[in-house]
């Protein structure tokens, strides 16, 4: 059984997307942490993220320690990631990875909740529930700004609108697997809804596309 849980940054994706693997029992990968593996990585060696040669390169060579990198969610190293994401070479090397994940869970789980972009749309599109998760560009930037508050940071809510739309931009223009809603995924717009709303819904979709 395989469930994609698609959608942008901030979405709420990445909330939802664990809470239905806990509570199918199911296992649970997060794909955007692969493309911010690849980034961190180029970034370390000094190369450029827009680089195909260096991005394919780290893309080649990751490893389990990679996805542990402690910068993975910095800023820096999201729009690097969106970066690297847009080369059809990078996606090609890190397709087998996630294809293998969904077809072979890992321990004894019975199946898998993968969340990502292009989840229902290029890596399993033959996923028994897609669901797409947005809200919009406001919303999102609104909550990513309170996060970055929370964690201490130094934070301007223009300037994280500003960084949120142009990785949408580029997220949704790319020539191989742009971001968006598979045609037979249910979208949900979170902007108005809450986390619990969410999951129930997203819940009962998947129980009536599986015939749980
Ligand atoms: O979901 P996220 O914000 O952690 O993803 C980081 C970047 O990786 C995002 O800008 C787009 C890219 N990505 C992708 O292209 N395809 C995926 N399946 C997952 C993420």
């Amino acid at each position: 059984m395989i469930v994609a849980v698609d959608g942008p940054s901030a979405s709420g994706k990445g909330t939802l997307a664990r809470r239905l693997a806990m509570a199918l029992g199911l296992a649970y990968l997060d794909t955007g942490q692969i493309y911010r593996a690849v980034a961190s990585k180029v970034l370390a060696a000094g190369k450029d993220p827009a680089d195909p040669a260096a991005a394919v390169a780290a893309a080649r060579a990751l490893s389990a320690d990679d996805l542990t990198r402690p910068d993975l969610r910095a800023e820096h190293v999201s729009q690097a990631a969106s970066i690297v994401a847009a080369i059809p070479a990078v996606r090609e090397a890190l397709l087998g990875f996630q294809r293998s994940f969904a077809n072979e869970p890992p321990a004894d789980a019975e199946g898998v909740v993968l969340d990502g972009r292009d989840i229902g749309t290029v890596v399993c599109p033959e996923a028994e529930a897609k669901l797409f998760v947005t809200a919009s560009p406001e919303v999102r930037a609104q909550r990513r700004h309170e996060e970055l508050i929370a964690r201490g940071a130094d934070s301007i809510y223009a300037r994280v609108l500003e960084d949120m739309k142009e990785r949408d931009r580029r997220d949704e223009s790319r020539a191989v697997a742009p971001s968006r809603p598979a045609p037979d995924a249910l979208v949900l717009d979170t902007s108005s809804l809450d986390p619990d709303e969410v999951f129930e819904t997203a819940l009962a979709f998947i129980r009536q596309r599986c015939g749980l």
